[in-house]
């Protein structure tokens, strides 16, 4: 019976592990939002809040401020626009350029603060 369940569980990461290879390999990978969560810690709380409202101390007093992720304002873009913004700056997609650009952060970690980003919209 343990035996049968740890087979299990070698086979569960094995077939996560392949997934997450083909995935990138074909570009196709939207990310993962655990794994974009310590950067969005790192560097998006501070404008755009703990909980994504938008209320982080930096972000309070820029104009136009971060918007309200928990009610999903501002997540009306495309995935492909939530990662132009991320990677190229607010102005890339039509939004403020009170939205840094992050050029140097690599593609993978971009997606997956969009889908981490996506994950704070609470309603
Ligand atoms: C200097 C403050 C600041 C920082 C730091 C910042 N943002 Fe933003 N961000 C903004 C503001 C302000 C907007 C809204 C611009 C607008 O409404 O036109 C925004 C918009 C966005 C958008 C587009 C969707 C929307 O709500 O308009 C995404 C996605 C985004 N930010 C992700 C991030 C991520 C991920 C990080 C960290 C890597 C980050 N931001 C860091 C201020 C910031």
């Amino acid at each position: 019976m343990a035996r049968g369940i740890r087979v299990g569980v070698v086979v569960a990461a094995a077939v996560g592990v392949l997934a997450l290879t083909v995935g990138f390999a074909a570009g196709q990978a939207k990310g993962d939002a655990k794994a974009g969560e310590a950067e969005y810690k790192a560097k998006c709380l501070g404008c755009h809040g703990a909980s994504g409202a938008g209320d982080g101390p930096a972000g309070k007093v820029l104009k136009p401020p971060p918007r309200d992720w928990t009610k999903g304002d501002g997540l009306d873009l495309s995935d492909q626009q939530l990662f132009d913004s991320i990677k190229k700056g607010g102005e890339a997609v039509g939004r403020a350029k009170t939205m840094i650009a992050f050029p140097s952060l690599p593609d993978a970690m971009v997606w997956n603060l969009v889908a981490y980003v996506k994950s704070l919209k609470k309603t």
